[in-house]
């Protein structure tokens, strides 16, 4: 039996989530000692270890308690939390926070030489895929029967072998389409990485471990796509400018010594600053334009 004063926190071994999830872990200010066989690693700077292990195993280890959190992208944990739902077993975890990396789609693609007149285009046909409670989900809200045919791995090959006419499979950059010759028809599911945890709050030392890890995370995240906006501008200016910065923090307003009609301002943006919206805002009357990167906020 496992002593819950350490928080256990499920990751991919490998695969396209496992980098920025440690990335992301390492910017909380977690940090590990990595074991011999490089599955568990055991918390230095906080009592918070990590499991190192498949995606698709992540919802389960949370449902059964042997982990506490876990990072694992949202077609895995709706996939799964939709196949508890049929066998009637109840929900058992959630997620609690988007992470914004491991964006990618779940599509139906089919040959490149199809016509694709809309997803009655299916009907009657046998669909490749790993995510058979998505895409029957999808195929129901389209009203479209076909049969999905479940397959582990290499989706993307069902077709030339014979197996299915069509696939519904995960596309990042879509290279993999393109490799095998198939198109991307219809997007079944938008997925991204989350954290997930047990429906069930922690009834013990590691609800606290939990909240802080959360707190640091929202930190880490907000700072992530934030940046501070510096410039200068005649007072009359500042309104028409603070319109261009609709997702900024109330600035502050700083007085220039001598010169009575200028000011200048620091404001905080949360989303992106693009040249259009420079360009933008030095046509409204903006001057001496400087955008810093976030390096911590605590709010
Ligand atoms: C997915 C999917 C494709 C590939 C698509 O697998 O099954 O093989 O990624 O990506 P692309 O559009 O960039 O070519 P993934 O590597 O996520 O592994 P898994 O689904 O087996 O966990
Ligand atoms: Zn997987």
């Amino acid at each position: 039996m496992r002593t819950h004063d350490r928080l256990r926190i499920a990751i991919q071994k490998s695969g396209r989530l496992s980098d920025p999830a440690r990335d992301l872990l390492a910017r909380a200010g977690l940090s590990f000692r990595e074991s011999r066989d490089r599955l568990f690693c055991y918390g230095e700077s906080l009592p918070i270890d990590l499991l190192l292990v498949r995606d698709d195993d992540i919802p389960g280890l949370i449902a059964e308690g042997t982990c506490d959190l876990g990072v694992v992208g949202q077609n895995v944990l709706e996939e799964q939390a939709l196949e508890r739902l049929e066998d009637g077993r109840g929900e058992a975890f959630r997620a609690i926070r988007e992470l914004g990396f491991g964006r990618c789609r779940l599509s139906v693609a089919v040959p490149n030489d199809w016509d694709w007149p809309g997803p009655a285009r299916l009907e009657g046909l046998r669909i490749a895929t790993s995510y058979p409670q998505l895409l029957a989900r999808w195929l129901r809200g389209q009203g479209v029967a076909a049969k999905p045919v479940v397959l582990s791995g290499s989706v993307e090959i069902a077709p030339r072998l014979g197996k299915a006419e069509a696939i519904c499979d995960l596309v990042s950059t879509g290279a993999t389409l393109l490799a095998n010759q198939l198109k991307e028809t219809a997007t079944v599911f938008e997925s991204q990485a989350v954290l997930v945890a047990p429906s069930t709050p922690f009834g013990d030392a590691r609800a606290d471990l939990a909240a802080m890890l959360l707190r640091r995370l929202d930190g880490v995240l907000s700072v992530r796509a934030s940046k501070l906006v510096l410039f200068q501008a005649r007072r009359d200016a500042v309104p028409g400018l603070l319109q261009l910065l609709p997702d900024a923090e109330p600035p502050t307003v700083m007085a220039i010594e001598g010169q009575d009609n200028q000011v200048a301002l620091q404001a905080l943006c949360r989303s992106a600053m693009t040249w259009q919206r420079l360009e933008d805002m030095k046509r409204a009357g903006a001057s001496g334009l400087l955008v810093l990167p976030v390096e911590q906020m605590l709010a």
